[in-house]
């Protein structure tokens, strides 16, 4: 079968950013993401499951969250799902050189066909992390698929591209034919990057409910500070930012964003939209 249009692109811009997609740790901007979101994991997620749970980490890329949860849970065992040859690659690499190969499987595929693909296996947790749901064809019925393979109980978590952001980055920018298009929920942010899917609030208590999921924790992050044109690339940081994060001044910003993670109504300051969701028992 020919691959879709839209896949083909996708795929064709992972593939070309595989190798030097792991340079985000460099950007000090991405740092603090990371540590909001590792923190929001160990609080809201881990917590909540067993010790030898199995996970799905869907269009996991180069496996940096994969790489998280088995190192934070040394009994976990998972599958990275993902459609480009070349990010999955470098997820290998990763798992052998951190010792957790044996506890993880990787599954080249469309999340189109997750169901079909997986079909037969159950998990604790599945996550997508970081646009994958901006990329999907129809992510609504993808998070229909991916709560079919959960067990019962099991969580979904998400951390999704937002609509409102993605509008302010493009006016920023100077983009206002983007930043209109934002509010119909398809968008980008640069010119050489594929559509994506924007999510508000609405759209995800919709799309979860329709799921048959229940929202535990719906937040966005980081709030307090949003990236610039340079963090949409994998190298180069602004200039701004770094004077803002460099020394001591990066743990106070981290201090006042868990201090605001869980404020109520916060969730639509966020650059990314958070969300723990649960397949009823
Ligand atoms: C921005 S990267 C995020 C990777 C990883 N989740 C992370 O947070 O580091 C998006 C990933 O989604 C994958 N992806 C995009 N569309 C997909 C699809 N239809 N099926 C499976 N994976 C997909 C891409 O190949 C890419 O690895």
């Amino acid at each position: 079968m020919t691959e879709p249009t839209y896949e083909k692109e996708v795929r064709g811009y992972f593939a070309d950013k595989a190798e030097a997609y792991d340079d985000v740790d460099l950007q000090p901007y991405w740092v603090l993401s990371d540590r909001l979101l590792a923190d929001a994991l160990r609080e809201d997620v881990i917590s909540a499951l067993p010790e030898d749970f199995a996970f799905l980490d869907a269009g996991g890329g180069t496996g940096r969250w994969t790489s998280f949860f088995a190192q934070e849970a040394p009994r976990s065992t998972g599958v990275l799902f993902d459609l480009t040859r070349e990010m999955i690659k470098v997820a290998e690499a990763k798992a052998a050189e951190r010792g957790f190969a044996d506890r993880v499987r990787f599954v080249q595929g469309d999340l189109a066909d997750v169901g079909e693909t997986l079909r037969g296996e159950s998990f604790d947790l599945a996550f997508n992390f970081h646009n994958v749901l901006g990329f999907v064809a129809d992510p609504e019925q993808t998070i229909k698929d991916v709560a079919g393979l959960l067990k019962p109980g099991g969580l979904l978590v998400s951390f999704l591209p937002s609509v409102w952001h993605t509008a302010w980055f493009n006016i920023a920018v100077g983009n206002i034919d983007e930043a209109e298009k934002a509010l119909t929920r398809r968008g980008r942010f640069t010119d050489t990057m594929p559509d994506m899917h924007l999510y508000d609030v609405q759209r995800i208590e919709e799309m979860h409910a329709a799921a048959g999921l229940e929202i535990d924790a719906l937040s966005g992050f980081p709030n307090l500070i949003y990236p610039g044109y340079q963090e949409t690339q994998l190298h180069g940081s602004t200039e701004q930012l770094v004077d803002i994060l460099a020394g001591d001044d990066f743990e106070r910003v981290l201090a006042m964003e868990k201090r605001v993670r869980k404020a109520p109504g916060i969730a639509g300051r966020g650059n990314n939209l958070f969300v723990v969701a649960r397949r009823p028992a």
